[in-house]
C-alpha cells in the first residue's frame, strides 16, 4: 500500500495513491466533493501522462465508481483532498480469487486495527455483522458477510466477501453485493442487503444468494425476499424479488428476513425464514419444486416458535442433517436461531444463540432437545453448511447489546467450528486445522505447577486437562483494563468478564457444565472456550485490542493432568 500526500507549489493538498498493476486491473473507488457545489475528482495517470479521471457532485455521501486500466503497469491516482474525500480505494485483477484486492487507501474512521498478529476474520475496512452465504464454491470456502465500509458503525448493508482454503486464512474479495440505488444514495440507517444464505448453481459454475432487502417505512413491506445470481463469485449479478409478502394470516410482525436456503429430506429446496408473532419469535419454512430454486417458493409453515426468554424476532435460523444423510427419515437435524431481544433473566444474557435438535421430514420438526449454541453469547446469527462429512459453521463474534449507534466497534468472526451429535448432545470442537495456527510452545510445565506464564502476543492457546472431570479451576487472565477469568465450580463452567462499565456484567455460564478437558483461545479482542471437545463453547468478546499477557490456573495441587501454552500466527 502506497499512500503520499504532498503539498504542491500551488498550495494545494494533493494525495497520491501508487499501484503496480496486471493487465486488466479493475479499481472500487468511493468518492464525494468535500463541499456542496463543487466537483470531487481522481485522475489516473502513468509515464505518458493522466490517462482518466473519476468524478463527483455529491457532497453528502461516498459514491461508488468503477474504473478499469487495461495495460498494466505504474499508475499514480491522485486527489485534491481540498475538494475530494476518498473514503475506500482497491483494485483487484481477474484472477482475484487467488490473489485477493490490493487495499489502496483507508481512512481513520474506517481503517482496520492493526493487529498483524491477530487470527480472527476482520473485514479489510468498516463495519461487519452476520456471516451470510457461507459455503464451499468452485472448491475453496467463502464467506461473505454483513458489511458497511465507509464507517465502523452499522449502515446501510452491503455483502462483504472473503475466499480462503481453510477457513482461517482469507483473501478479501471485491464487494459482493451492493444494496439498491436509492438507498444507496441515503445511507442513513434505512436497510440494505440483509443477510442471507448461498447455494450452487444449479446449470454451471458459480452461486445463486438469497437475501433479505430491509427498506425502513417501505409499505406494505420493509423486508423482502431477493435473489441473484453470480457466475464468476465475485461480484452478484441484478437482484430479483421472490418474495415480495410475508404469508398472511399468520399474525407476522414486519420481520421477514435472513433467508437460509438448504436441501430438504425430499430432495427439495427448502428456505427457512425468521419472524415475530403473537406466540413469539418463529422460524417459517417455504419450499420450491425448481431445482434452479430461482423461482416457486411456497409457503409451507411455522416450522418452529420460540417462547423462550421473551424473543421477539427469531434472527438468522440455519438447519443441518447431524448424524446420518438428509434422506434417511432416522436422520436428526439441527435447528440453530439467534433470539433477537430475548434475556435469561437469571445470568443477564441476552440475544442467545439457540440449537434444537430433532426429526425434519421436510415439512414440520420434531423437537428432541435443545442446547445453548455458545454460553459466552458472542457467537451470533451462526451460520454452517455440510463440507463433505462435516458440519462447518462460524458466528459473528459481537453480541448486539454491546453496539450502538454512537459508538465506533470493530469486529471479528468466531473461529469456525464443526457439529456434531455424541452422547446425546451437540458438540462445536474449532474445525482441526486450528491446530495449524500453533507456532510453538510457550509452556509445558509452568501452567500446570500454578505458576504465571507470560504471553509473547496476544495470540494464543491453552490446552489444560484434569484428572477427573469437574475439578474446580479458576484461570486468571490477565488483561490491561478488563477482569478475565475461567472459573469452573460447582455452579458450572463460566466465563467471567468485568469491563468495569456501569452495568453489572452478564454471567457467561455453561449451568452444570462438570468438563475434563479445556481448550481456551485468546485474541486480540476475543476469548473462546471450549470444554471437552465443544461439548461446551463459550465465546466473549472484548472490548478493544489489548492483548491478555499472562495467564495463572489455580487448582487442586496434582489435580491437573497436562498443560500446554501455544503461541499461534495467523
Ligand atoms: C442479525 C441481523 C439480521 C439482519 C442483519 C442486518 O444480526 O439483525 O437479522 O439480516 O443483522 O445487518
Amino acid at each position: 500500500m502506497s499512500d503520499s500526500q504532498v503539498r504542491t507549489a500551488g498550495g494545494d493538498t494533493i494525495r497520491s495513491l501508487h499501484a503496480d498493476l496486471p493487465v486488466n486491473a479493475t479499481f472500487h473507488i468511493w468518492l464525494k466533493a468535500t463541499k456542496p457545489g463543487i466537483q470531487g475528482s481522481l485522475s489516473f495517470s502513468n509515464v505518458r501522462g493522466k490517462f482518466g479521471e473519476v468524478s463527483v457532485a455529491n457532497a453528502e455521501e461516498h459514491e461508488f465508481r468503477i474504473f478499469h486500466v487495461f495495460g498494466g503497469g505504474s499508475v499514480e491516482l491522485d486527489y485534491d483532498t481540498d475538494q475530494t474525500s476518498v473514503s475506500v480505494a482497491y483494485w483487484f485483477a481477474a484472477d482475484v480469487l487467488e490473489t485477493g484486492i490490493t487495499v489502496l487507501h483507508t481512512n481513520p474512521g474506517n481503517a482496520p486495527p492493526n493487529i498483524p498478529d491477530s487470527y480472527h476474520f476482520r473485514p479489510p475496512f468498516g463495519w461487519m455483522n452476520d456471516p451470510n452465504g457461507f459455503g464451499r464454491f468452485g472448491g475453496r470456502p467463502h464467506l461473505f458477510y454483513q458489511h458497511y465500509s465507509h464507517g465502523l458503525r452499522w449502515n446501510t448493508m452491503h455483502w462483504g466477501h472473503a475466499v480462503s482454503s481453510d477457513y482461517l486464512r482469507w483473501r478479501h474479495m471485491p464487494i459482493f453485493l451492493f444494496p439498491s440505488e436509492d438507498l444507496t444514495a441515503r445511507p442513513d440507517r434505512r436497510g440494505g442487503a440483509y443477510s442471507g444464505s448461498a447455494i450452487p448453481l444449479a446449470d454451471g459454475p458459480g452461486i445463486r444468494v438469497f437475501f433479505t432487502e430491509q427498506v425502513q417505512d417501505r409499505i406494505p413491506e420493509q423486508q423482502i425476499q431477493l435473489t441473484a445470481t453470480s457466475s464468476d463469485l465475485i461480484m452478484a449479478g441484478n437482484a430479483e424479488v421472490i418474495l415480495p409478502y410475508r404469508p398472511l394470516d399468520e399474525g407476522l410482525t414486519s420481520d421477514f428476513r435472513d433467508p437460509y436456503v438448504f436441501k430438504g429430506p425430499d430432495g427439495l429446496w427448502k428456505m427457512l425464514l425468521g419472524s415475530q408473532s403473537d406466540e413469539g419469535g418463529v422460524v417459517l419454512l417455504y419450499e420450491t419444486h425448481d431445482h434452479t430454486a430461482a423461482t416457486g417458493w411456497t409457503y409451507i409453515g411455522k416450522l418452529l416458535v420460540e417462547k423462550s426468554y421473551r424473543t421477539t424476532a427469531i434472527e438468522c435460523p440455519c438447519m443441518l442433517p447431524l448424524d446420518g444423510p438428509a434422506t434417511d427419515p432416522a436422520t436428526r437435524w439441527v435447528l440453530i436461531l439467534g433470539l433477537m431481544n430475548g434475556e435469561d433473566q437469571s445470568t443477564r444474557r441476552k440475544n442467545l444463540t439457540v440449537a434444537v435438535v430433532g426429526w425434519f421430514d421436510g415439512q414440520t420438526f420434531a423437537k428432541e432437545f435443545e442446547q445453548e449454541l455458545d454460553f459466552g453469547t458472542d457467537n451470533y446469527a451462526f451460520q454452517a453448511f455440510v463440507d463433505g462429512d462435516a458440519i462447518v459453521g462460524i458466528g459473528w463474534l459481537a453480541n448486539w447489546v454491546d453496539t450502538g449507534s454512537e459508538i465506533d466497534f470493530p469486529t471479528a468472526m468466531t473461529l469456525p467450528r464443526n457439529i456434531r451429535l455424541s452422547a446425546g448432545a451437540l458438540h462445536t470442537p474449532p474445525i482441526g486445522a486450528a491446530e495449524s495456527l500453533r507456532s510453538h510452545i510457550l509452556d509445558r510445565t509452568r501452567l500446570a505447577a500454578g505458576e504465571q506464564v507470560t504471553f509473547v502476543n496476544g495470540a494464543v492457546e491453552i490446552l489444560f486437562e484434569f484428572e477427573k472431570p469437574g475439578a474446580h479451576f479458576q484461570l486468571k487472565l490477565n488483561h490491561p483494563t478488563v477482569r478475565l477469568d475461567v472459573v469452573l465450580d460447582d455452579e458450572g463452567l463460566a466465563i467471567c468478564h468485568e469491563d468495569g462499565g456501569a452495568a453489572q456484567s452478564p454471567h457467561y455460564i455453561a449451568k452444570g457444565a462438570r468438563p475434563k478437558r479445556l481448550r481456551i483461545f485468546l485474541d486480540y479482542g476475543s476469548i473462546e472456550v471450549f470444554a471437552d471437545h465443544g461439548r461446551w463453547a463459550g465465546t466473549k468478546r472484548i472490548s478493544g485490542f489489548e492483548p491478555i499477557q499472562s495467564a495463572r490456573l489455580i487448582a487442586e495441587p496434582g489435580a491437573v493432568l497436562h498443560a500446554t501454552v501455544w503461541a499461534l500466527k495467523p
